[in-house]
């Protein structure tokens, strides 16, 4: 394994220009101009990103999921309130998200504090997604155990039925969150190295932003 992982090549994506001291004040208006650059070179799937969250004892989990919105109070995604990861917000409300983007070599990486956007905009995400998701995240029952996946299906066939008989079937459960960030990195990787961080972070005067030592 160790000889495999050494004879893996490692940022071999093709780089865009980033001249940081151009960089805008506000870090998600780059983190905007940045995933337009990631979806026009064509980064499969620039909207799966990481997020990491910590229970009250401050044991992490990471977890890839999809971002819903970005607006200027920051970046939403939706799940289930009875997974592991809603569980850690409701006592740790403290989440750093990020995204990785091999095509253009860059990283991005997030983190603030989540909060709960509210059971209205919660339905309408969940009436946003397809059938299908909407039945994938009605099936499950996190809190039984799972025997087979002849039971999941069976469980998302009977949750398609109902969805299907019910269009305007909202789960109960279903959480849109947000995290506001407070520290934004822009990680852009170079062929020789010489990788450029820039990093903001808000204060009560508002944002500032920096290089830092890759
Ligand atoms: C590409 C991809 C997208 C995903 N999108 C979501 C999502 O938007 N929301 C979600 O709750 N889980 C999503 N998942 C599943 C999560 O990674 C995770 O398995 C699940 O939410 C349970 O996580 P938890 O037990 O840590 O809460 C996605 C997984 C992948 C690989």
């Amino acid at each position: 394994m160790r000889e495999l992982l050494r004879s893996l090549p490692a940022l071999s994506g093709d780089a865009p220009a980033f001249d940081p001291d151009a960089a805008p004040d506000d870090p998600l208006e780059l983190f905007a101009t940045w995933f337009a650059t990631a979806v026009e070179r064509g980064v499969p799937e620039p909207h799966a990103a990481t997020l990491a969250t910590a229970d009250a004892d401050g044991r992490p989990s990471a977890r890839v999921l999809v971002l819903k919105d970005l607006d200027a109070d920051g970046l939403a995604f939706a799940t289930d309130a009875r997974s592991a990861k809603a569980g850690d917000l409701a006592v740790n409300p403290q989440a750093a998200v990020s995204f990785w983007w091999q095509p253009v070599v860059r990283q991005v990486r997030v983190a603030g504090a989540a909060r709960y956007l509210g059971d209205g905009v919660s339905a309408d995400d969940y009436l946003a997604r397809s059938p299908a998701s909407r039945a994938a995240a009605a099936g499950v029952r996190p809190e039984e155990p799972l025997p087979s996946v002849a039971h999941l299906r069976h469980a998302m066939t009977q949750a398609r039925e109902r969805i299907d008989a019910e269009p305007g079937f909202v789960l109960p459960t279903w959480q849109a969150w947000l995290v506001v960030p407070e520290v934004v990195e822009f990680w852009q990787g170079s062929a020789d190295r010489a990788h450029v961080r820039l990093v903001y972070r808000r204060d009560v005067a508002g944002w500032s932003h920096g290089l830092v030592w890759p």
